[in-house]
């Protein structure tokens, strides 16, 4: 049966680092507290737009792929923080790489995005219309951070990961997936501006960040990322013990050990890199999973579990054999334009907008 294969891979995070001992100079918060209750221990802050963010990681990808951006026909680009809402940012993406033979739409399905994302490429090449994919996450999640806010700007980051999709006969690819969203509960975890209902007349800083029920987030995103896995695992008819590596969503690696705990997977299997770069929301599967292929933790052949859950409340998990090569074809000499400020110079208007962090007061 015709299916999808993951044939390139490749990352993009900007250089700018916030440690947790820089946010211990903002915020009443500590570097013990941030690892134990989250295990970030930094986080990347972008100079430059989510769409150069995905440009960059998207000519990696095509270049570990061995194609061009001529060859791709359909991007896909996953992301909550893009650039603008029309032009969408995979609009922009689109120039910035100079793939004119693709369409182009954004999906936002926030932290789940990547997920749901290789769910609709993986079916559009299925049905025929498509032969490559290249569907990127990409973040640059600190224009919605609050320093005003310990509860949530400790925990959020900027970065983009890619992967290529390309047609395949062989019995590889997506073997079942789950999607899934709880539109009730939507507002727990909010950015409420930017959108229609967004006030014109007084423009109100509160809502122009991120807030969360960090708690209630929390209990909702072990039981749907398990219970999903779960059921993508059934449908696939994979048993847990076939499961070489689950790449889950990044957001706290208590949910992530939790979720694995619920599943019974052994801690060995599952991947982790959230202390290098905190939640990137739709960036955190296909970074992670650039990371897993070059450390060498897949082989071909393997079965990949992913798991995803985030704001709408979405979830989402997919079932993946990998197929025979793990090596990039080749290697793309792409990068972002240098830095031009410090980190704390990036996060200034973040903080003449929305008040400035209770230490710099
Ligand atoms: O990508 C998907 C979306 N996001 C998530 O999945 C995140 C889900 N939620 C979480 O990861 C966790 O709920 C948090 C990391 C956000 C919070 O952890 P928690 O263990 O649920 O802490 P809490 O909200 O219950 O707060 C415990 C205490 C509170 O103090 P009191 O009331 O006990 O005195 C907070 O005020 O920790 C305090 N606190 C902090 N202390 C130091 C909250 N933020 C901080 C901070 N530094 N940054």
């Amino acid at each position: 049966m015709r299916s999808a294969e993951i044939t390139g891979w490749g990352k993009c995070m900007p250089p700018n680092v916030l440690s947790n001992h820089d946010l211990e100079q903002l915020v009443d918060t500590s570097d013990e507290w941030i690892t134990t209750r989250t295990g970030i221990k930094e986080r990347r802050i972008s100079h430059v737009e989510a769409s150069e963010l995905a440009a960059v990681a998207g000519l990696r990808a095509l270049a570990a792929a061995g194609k061009s951006p001529e060859d791709v026909d359909l991007l896909l680009v996953a992301t909550c923080s893009g650039d603008s809402i029309i032009p969408s940012t995979a609009s922009v993406v689109q120039k910035h790489m100079q793939a004119w033979n693709a369409a182009a739409m954004d999906l936002n399905a926030a932290c789940s995005g990547f997920v749901y994302g290789l769910v609709v490429g993986t079916n559009m090449i299925r049905g025929g219309t498509h032969q490559t994919v290249l569907l990127v996450g990409t973040e640059k999640l600190h224009h919605l951070m609050d320093f005003t806010d310990r509860n949530t700007c400790v925990l959020f980051g900027d970065g983009a990961g890619a992967v290529v999709l390309e047609a395949t006969d062989g019995e590889i690819g997506l073997l079942a997936s789950d999607l899934g969203m709880d539109g009730s509960v939507g507002h727990i975890l909010e950015v409420p501006v930017d959108g229609t209902m967004g006030d014109r007349g007084e423009l109100n800083p509160r809502h122009c960040g991120i807030t969360m029920e960090g708690q209630e987030v929390f209990k909702r995103a072990v039981t749907k990322m398990g219970e999903s896995a779960a059921r993508s695992l059934e449908k696939a008819g994979i048993a847990l013990e076939d499961v070489a590596l689950l790449i889950p969503h990044q957001a706290n690696v208590r949910i992530i050990d939790a979720t694995a705990r619920r599943l019974g997977l052994d801690e060995g299997k599952v991947y982790v890199n959230i202390h290098s770069y905190g939640n990137t929301s739709a960036a955190t599967i296909p970074v992670a999973l650039t990371e897993a292929l070059e450390e060498g933790r897949i082989s071909a052949g393997d079965i990949v579990l992913f798991a995803a859950f985030g704001g709408g409340l979405t979830w989402g998990s997919a079932v993946y054999r990998w197929g025979a090569r793990t090596e990039p074809l080749d290697e793309s000499d792409a990068e972002l334009p240098p830095p031009d400020r410090d980190t704390m110079e990036l996060l200034r208007p973040n903080f003449d907008f929305f008040g400035l962090p209770e230490k710099l007061s």
